[in-house]
């Protein structure tokens, strides 16, 4: 029987993956080793086989007996292993980091917008398949269609990314200063006849008097944001921006002929987990805007098309709705006052179902079929 090895699954990501595996009911026709890089040796958990002791994630020797193994333990355990374990090892990488996403013997997964190259991968013999970034996957989920009929003569992305993206430290340290701020007034927002200048003038100055809990982000996120992620790469990008026109161009096949230019600013705001985007989109040639519509809404099932009203906007289109599903609502589709060719709409979509743990779950049943 096929063994697929686990690693990291006890992480954010590998915690929504194996929510998912278990709704989708993944876990047959294989045999599921599950890996540790701190309690080898402790059972591990049962997917309905009984609970097997868990294996050392850094014994390359066991590491090497896997058919597929199935990484979400990050970028720093992957630099740490692969090499080592390729040297004898001819199995499947699956994993949700960046480490190896540009090299040439890498595929980046998003079946439902690149299942040709997957296929073309896995016919030739390519043995790495690796998640794509966050935002990249998002945008290519909402707007696949557009892409996949060529109409996409550039575009820009505006993020607004959730801190789940920064990690689950990040996530409790939005909350931790939400909490923060607002006990600096509370007794001013319990008595309704208080000045909001007083209650803004606490805030602000809580907000700059440096005791607010930023160990994780470096600056306040709470009642601010952030308009940095990653580090600083080329021209002034960070490398979240990069990733942009780097990761939607080898997700689609693109050859250096055919690359469609992507760019923007990616900028930390205060949801949880679902990360937004506002683009504007150059298109090819000048469509009625139902045509759009249709294009984006059919290219695959997870896409819906939001209609640009406010009320659909408040219910349809926000963070609170999508998170923790799998839809990518997509809406305020207009064309601009920019020309004809122009258009801009905007996304919201769980950063980490689609945007992390969903493209590797999907691998992982495509390697095994
Ligand atoms: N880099 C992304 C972010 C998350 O910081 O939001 C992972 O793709």
């Amino acid at each position: 029987m096929v063994k697929v090895g686990f690693v990291g699954w006890r992480g954010m990501v590998g915690s929504v993956l194996m929510e998912r595996m278990r709704a989708e009911n993944d876990f047959q026709g294989f045999e599921p080793v599950f890996f540790t890089t701190s309690q080898s040796g402790k059972p591990g958990p049962d997917v309905g086989m009984g609970a097997k002791p868990l294996e050392d994630a850094m014994n390359i020797d066991k590491l090497a007996e896997m058919d597929i193994i199935l990484s979400c333990q990050g970028g720093d355990y992957t630099t740490a292993v692969y090499e080592k374990l390729r040297a004898n090892w001819n199995g499947y990488w699956i994993d949700a980091a960046s480490t190896l996403r540009m090299a040439d013997d890498a595929i980046i997964v998003l079946d439902p917008v690149n299942r040709n190259v997957i296929d073309a991968g896995l016919k030739s013999g390519i043995k790495n398949y690796i998640g794509g970034n966050c935002t990249v996957s998002l945008m290519l989920m909402a707007l696949g269609g557009l892409f996949e009929k060529g109409l996409v003569e550039w575009i820009s992305s505006m993020t607004y990314q959730a801190a789940s993206g920064a990690g689950a430290k990040n996530m409790r340290e939005l909350l931790t200063q939400m909490g923060e701020l607002n006990g600096e007034v509370g007794d001013l927002l319990a008595d309704p006849a208080s000045a909001i200048l007083d209650i803004d003038t606490k805030v602000t100055a809580k907000l700059n008097d440096s005791s607010l809990s930023t160990a994780n982000f470096g600056a306040p996120l709470a009642g601010s944001l952030i308009p940095w992620i990653d580090k600083l790469w080329e021209n002034g990008q960070t490398k979240e921006e990069w990733k942009g026109i780097a990761e939607t161009n080898k997700i689609l096949g693109n050859s250096d002929a055919s690359i469609i230019p992507v760019d923007g600013q990616c900028v930390r705001i205060g949801a949880m987990r679902c990360h937004s985007q506002g683009f504007t989109i150059k298109l090819k040639q000048d469509l009625p805007l139902a045509d759009i519509e249709s294009i984006i809404a059919s290219h695959n099932e997870w896409v819906k098309v939001i209609p640009n009203d406010k009320e659909s906007t408040l219910h349809g289109l926000t963070p609170v709705q999508a998170s923790g599903t799998l839809s990518v609502p997509v809406g305020r589709i207009r064309k601009m006052n920019l020309g004809p060719e122009y258009l801009t709409a905007f996304t919201v979509g769980d950063q980490l179902l689609w945007g992390a743990a969903e493209p590797v779950r999907r691998m992982l049943k495509i390697t095994l079929a």
